[in-house]
């Protein structure tokens, strides 16, 4: 081996230790302001007690990054007490599950392991598609990241006491009066119809689901600059946009009649202004901000409402990367940077949304603002493979979950880390949960 190929090794392999320790640190740090009692408490069937993720994310990992690299794949979940399917999340508060402690202690003593065996690991050409580039470990790192996503959800369950963070960060004021005037309108961009791509041919950080690029043919569209806003969804609201079922679908007027639903997950109405709740702070609803926390049968009865609809998939990803400049996807709305903090309210640190317009460099060449990061966005898609799809490396993460009865959401929210924060990254949910930290953009044929 040359001196030039080992120091490009090394430099890999610090960047994927790098990256497990940042994630990492998210984890713990989310974790710190609760207690024993906290950790163990299931707030909610849908939810998992916190300790149940954290013995999840650790068994995850000593799998993949141990086990499974020692030899033919023998397990794609740990068997016993964190395996997913063996334990559906409604009985999880029921387990016999350790204490803090005792779960730190063993996800560091995992990843004492995995940091051992990565300093002298062959992550180059030669290695198979598991370890070449690293896959697998930025594959585990993204595992730990939408676990603590999960774990946010179940923190803004709590009540009583609420989450308190202990590390919040104000997101920007809206910079921008031409976004902030469509947040406020609703305002939509012409997409010409055409040739475009869709997915991507990555192997070091994307899912099976992403793959592979592949080309496809749009009508010309419509779509909202911004995802819809708190302003335009109260005005949904104020026309009876709950009490008159015209504009629900026969399962959404089911889902209404069994949720008793009048308004997004965590509103409440005093006296004659709703106000929600976001972890510890209660506030009235900033018209501003993406609505957050409906249901898919929500966003499209506001899209029927407001004479739109929601966007495919595929209207959605194009409108948000596709550069006629030089006639190909970018990575990112703005570009080929990963993003930060500047352009996209991602990472988690916010503990909520900003104002529409607060990111004005996240603009796509095509004028769709703030596709990345603040709410996932329901699409009207149903989760299924692209032409081309092969499984790789587990069933279990994405082919066995290929089924009409699940809604594609977009782009990441606020609670997304950054190495999850992508365009072609591909989110699936039931169509009546709202526990995700969801929003929503609409379209409409041109
Ligand atoms: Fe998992």
């Amino acid at each position: 081996m040359s001196t030039t190929i080992e120091r490009a090794a090394t430099g890999l392999a610090e960047t994927l230790a790098a990256t497990l320790r940042d994630v990492r640190d998210r984890t713990l740090r989310l974790i710190a302001p609760l207690d024993d009692a906290a950790l163990r408490e299931q707030v909610d069937p849908l939810l998992s007690p916190l300790v149940w993720d954290l013995g999840h994310i650790a068994g995850f990992e000593e799998l993949w990054l141990t086990r499974n690299l020692d030899g033919p794949i023998e397990f794609v979940e740990m068997p016993g007490l964190y395996n997913p399917f063996e334990h559906p999340r409604r009985e999880r508060g029921a387990l016999a599950l350790p204490g803090r402690a005792e779960c730190v202690a063993h996800l560091a003593d995992v990843r004492d392991r995995v940091l051992e065996r990565l300093a002298t690991v062959d992550l180059g050409p030669a290695a198979g598609p598991l370890l070449r580039d690293g896959y697998v470990y930025r594959m585990v790192a993204q595992h730990e990241a939408q676990h603590a996503e999960t774990m946010l959800q179940a923190m803004q369950r709590r009540t009583a006491p609420p989450y308190a963070p202990a590390d919040r960060r104000e997101v920007p004021a809206a910079r921008d009066h031409r976004l902030a005037q469509a947040g406020a309108t609703g305002a939509m961009v012409a997409i010409p119809g055409g040739t475009y791509t869709l997915g991507t041919d990555d192997r070091t950080a994307a899912y099976d689901n992403e793959r592979p690029r592949h080309t496809v043919t749009l009508a010309p569209f419509a779509i909202d600059i911004t995802p819809v806003t708190n302003a335009q969804y109260l005005a949904f609201i104020a026309d009876g946009g709950y009490v008159r079922d015209e504009w629900w679908s026969p399962a959404g007027r089911a889902w209404l009649a069994d949720s008793r639903a009048e308004a997004p997950m965590y509103w409440t109405l005093v006296g004659h202004q709703w106000r929600t709740r976001m972890m510890d702070r209660e506030a009235p609803i900033d018209g501003t901000h993406p609505v957050m926390h409906v249901c898919w049968h929500e966003a499209e009865a506001f899209a029927r409402w407001a004479g739109k609809r929601l966007p495919t998939e595929t209207e959605w990803e194009v409108a948000a990367t596709w550069d006629p400049a030089t006639g190909a996807a970018r990575a990112f709305p703005w570009g080929a940077a990963a993003p930060t903090a500047e352009l996209a309210n991602i990472d988690q640190r916010a503990y909520g949304t900003a104002p529409v317009g607060a990111y004005p460099d996240s603009t796509s060449p095509l004028g769709v603002s703030g596709a990345i990061g603040d709410v996932w966005e329901w699409t009207a898609s149903r989760f299924g493979p692209y032409p081309g799809y092969e499984t790789f490396p587990y069933r279990e993460y994405s082919e066995v979950f290929f089924n009409d009865e699940y809604l594609v959401l977009r782009g990441g929210s606020w609670a997304t880390q950054p190495d999850v924060a992508r365009t072609t990254f591909r989110n699936w949910d039931y169509p009546i949960r709202r526990q995700i930290f969801s929003g929503f953009r609409c379209a409409a044929d041109a």
